[in-house]
């Protein structure tokens, strides 16, 4: 599978915006992914495709509009949109196949989204995402991780089941669209040896099915 991580950049906000909205269609308001990275208790990863480009992100584009003229023009002269951001050069144009995001809030993580596109999803990536959420949230020495999900989500809720999250209590009538009910789950402490084996063989069988060569989030 041709499908990386890497943590979110600025110029990531568009494609990712787009597949939010895809995935959870009624949130509202929908989350602010340019506020969500300037969060110092936020982290967000993607995953990507090597090989796969799209064209300049809308949002990229829609900022150039409502730039002045004069830095508008000096951007044109140089023919780089990203003159004058510090992100690496080329990751606006990855085509991204999912993200994930987290709060840390001192020794617990709280995951705030994993999404994959439609089109990329029972491939593995959803998967990916939560083994290399794991590992972020260990870097960051949190030893428990939360998550709230639709009580109807069988298909997020059987992915935590899989690495271990159990359900630790209910939120009645948490999504305001609906009125529908949230689940809230949680792992065991993450650095326990019981719960590091689990994921050494979840992590190998991921690679043994989907053939993904790297485990690592890229910075
Ligand atoms: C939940 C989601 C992220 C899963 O991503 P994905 O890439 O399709 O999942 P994977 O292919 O990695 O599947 C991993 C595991 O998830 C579970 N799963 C995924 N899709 C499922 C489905 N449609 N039905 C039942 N279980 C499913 C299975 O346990 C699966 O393991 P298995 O292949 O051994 O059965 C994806 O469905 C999605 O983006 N949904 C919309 C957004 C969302 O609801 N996010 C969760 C918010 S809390």
């Amino acid at each position: 599978m041709l499908c990386y991580v890497r943590l979110m950049h600025k110029g990531d906000i568009a494609q990712v915006t787009e597949i939010d909205r895809e995935a959870f269609p009624t949130l509202w308001p929908p989350a602010n992914y340019g506020r969500e990275l300037q969060n110092r208790l936020g982290r967000y990863i993607v995953a990507y495709d090597e090989e796969k480009t799209v064209e300049e992100p809308k949002v990229e584009a829609s900022l150039e509009k409502g730039i002045s003229g004069l830095a508008s023009k000096v951007r044109r002269l140089f023919n780089h949109n990203r003159f004058l951001s510090n992100e690496p050069p080329s990751s606006g144009r990855q085509y991204i196949k999912g993200f994930a995001g987290l709060w840390i809030m001192a020794d617990e993580a709280h995951i705030t989204n994993i999404a994959v596109r439609g089109i990329h999803r029972r491939q593995g990536i959803g998967e990916l995402l939560l083994i290399l959420v794991i590992a972020l949230v260990m870097e960051l020495n949190a030893r428990i991780i939360t998550l709230e999900v639709r009580a109807s989500n069988t298909a997020a809720q059987n992915l935590y089941h899989k690495y271990g999250f159990a359900q630790v209590g209910l939120r009645r009538g948490y999504y305001t669209d609906n009125g529908e009910d949230a689940v809230i789950m949680s792992t065991e402490n993450i650095t326990s040896a019981p719960f590091q084996a689990q994921l050494q063989r979840l992590k190998q069988a991921h690679c043994k099915r989907w053939g993904i060569p790297l485990y690592q989030i890229a910075r």
